[in-house]
């Protein structure tokens, strides 16, 4: 049987597209924003899916392995001008509605993801919060930041993973550190492995004609410099006779590591096109890297279950929950 993962903060599934290409099966989906939901909906047709936290209830979430989170990031993140809520604000607060359910449920495993900003967010104090609450309901954790541009992807992106195992903190540690890691050897750890692919050239074009670009984006974000005070032109690309233009859609997704139009809606006509690039832009902006959630499915399947190849039926099982991409 397939590793069954529900989950919450379900964006446009980032992370459920990387569980299922590791061979996890999809259970439910929890996600407020009509225009994620929509996508959600052309990609798991026949999952089960709530449209907010707050309102869902424990017998609404079908019996699952794991229980991801990827809780919103905006009063976390470093990208925001001001002062950061934290866990006090309304949206990064939300995590308190995931803890209400996890304790009324208690799945084998947890993950959580989010931006890196949560380890300093309010001097630790928050994060030192969200391992407090998971603690407390016996989950054993640890805790990695990765980076997409070491899983073949050409973007900077660093997000923080916790992973919780119930009452088994040593398994925690081996789903998210590989044994070569774990022995304080730092010439054989991920980063310095063999160098990262460069693949920003063939995500944006001919590299003859131009756009010209460096070997790796920044890190993409949901909200525009408007929003946020970062400096988001330095994702525009520029051609050798002087025209610059930003990313399209497509090229965010790629540069994220999505199929072409993951993103499009099948009602996109109905929508004026700055508004959809735009909508396509924050959904993207907001996700998980599928390569790095592809990589966590492996390690969760190693340890939790049998690896994908001796176990029957998983292919069938994730097909059965979604169309093909
Ligand atoms: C950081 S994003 C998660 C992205 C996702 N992991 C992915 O790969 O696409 C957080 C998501 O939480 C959603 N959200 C905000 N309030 C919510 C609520 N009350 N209930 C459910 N989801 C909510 C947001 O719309 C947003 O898509």
């Amino acid at each position: 049987m397939a590793l069954k993962i529900a989950s919450f903060f379900s964006g446009i599934g980032g992370l459920e597209l990387g569980l299922e290409r590791a061979g996890c099966a999809v259970t439910f989906q929890c996600e407020a924003k009509p225009f994620c939901l929509n996508i959600l909906q052309q990609h798991w047709p026949k999952i089960p899916r709530s449209t907010d936290i707050r309102r869902v209830k424990n017998e609404d979430v079908p019996d699952s392995d794991v229980w991801t989170a990827g809780f919103p990031c905006q009063d976390l993140s470093l990208a925001r001008m001001g002062t950061r809520s934290g866990l006090r604000g309304s949206q990064s607060g939300l995590f308190h509605d995931f803890v209400r359910l996890l304790r009324g449920s208690l799945p084998r495993a947890v993950v959580l993801e989010n931006v890196h900003g949560l380890l300093s967010s309010h001097g630790g104090r928050d994060f030192t919060i969200v391992l407090k609450a998971l603690d407390e309901l016996g989950y054993g954790l640890a805790w990695r930041v990765l980076n997409s541009k070491d899983f073949g992807v050409p973007q900077q992106r660093r997000r923080v993973f916790i992973v919780g195992v119930h009452r088994d903190a040593k398994s925690a540690g081996e789903i998210l550190f590989e044994p070569e890691c774990s022995d304080w050897n730092a010439s054989t750890s991920r980063s310095n492995e063999k160098k990262s692919p460069s693949l920003f050239q063939k995500v944006v074009g001919n590299a003859r004609k131009g756009p010209l670009v460096k070997a790796l984006a920044h890190c993409v974000y949901a909200e525009s410099a408007r929003h946020t005070g970062t400096d988001w032109s330095r994702n525009y690309v520029w051609y050798p006779d002087g025209r610059v233009r930003r990313f399209t859609p497509n090229e965010v997704e790629r540069v994220q590591g999505f199929p072409d139009n993951w993103t499009l809606p099948t009602h996109a006509d109905e929508i004026a096109a700055d508004r959809l690039d735009s909508l396509r832009y924050h959904a993207v902006g907001n996700a998980v890297t599928p390569q790095v959630a592809a990589w966590l499915g492996q390690r969760l399947i190693q340890v939790l279950e049998e690896p994908l190849h001796t176990v029957g039926g998983v292919k069938e099982a994730v097909e059965a929950n979604r169309v093909a991409a």
